[in-house]
């Protein structure tokens, strides 16, 4: 995906790397990062690389830091993004159920987008949250749904459709 910043992104890149000290400028990275992902919901490689020459650094530099923190994602990805942790304590209690579930209920694998552009899931590691799972946390407020069964997924699926709907 070719991307344009907008003048509004470029000032709020502009205000996030005033608040370090002059010449590093690189250290604005991982919030300009996340800045880039809420504007477009994921980071292209044209987009990690108009990154790397605002902030005047390579755009492996850029690379780097994207594919090491798996928050960013590096392909686009449904409006919401159902993160499972599917860690031992969770899988314990249902967790690789809740999975199956969310894949049978929204018709897509690991890492797809539904048609409508609204979901996609992924398993993820542990979430801080062991002693309350099946757990699930969405982006980018991080939300968390706590002791998940099909009837409570079903429902927070439903919700979210309904929120889309409502704008
Ligand atoms: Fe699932 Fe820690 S093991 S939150």
């Amino acid at each position: 995906m070719i991307v344009e910043f907008s003048d509004e992104l470029l000032a709020k890149f502009a205000e996030v790397v005033a608040r370090y000290p002059q010449g590093r400028q690189k250290s604005a990275l991982l919030p300009v990062l996340h800045l880039v992902q809420a504007e477009y919901g994921w980071l292209s490689v044209d987009a990690m690389d108009k990154v790397a020459a605002y902030l005047d650094i390579r755009p492996i530099e850029v690379y780097e830091v994207a594919t090491f923190y798996t928050m960013f994602f590096l392909q686009p990805q449904g409006k919401y993004m159902l993160e499972v942790c599917r860690t031992g304590p969770c899988c314990l209690v249902g967790a690789e159920r809740i999975m199956k579930h969310i894949e049978q209920r929204l018709g897509v694998k690991e890492g797809e987008v539904t048609a409508d552009g609204l979901f996609s899931w992924r398993g993820v590691e542990c979430v801080a949250a062991c002693g309350f799972g099946p757990v699930l946390q969405i982006g980018p407020e991080y939300t968390f749904y706590e002791n998940l069964t099909e009837e409570s997924v079903d429902n927070l699926i439903n919700e979210l459709k309904q929120k889309s709907q409502q704008g």
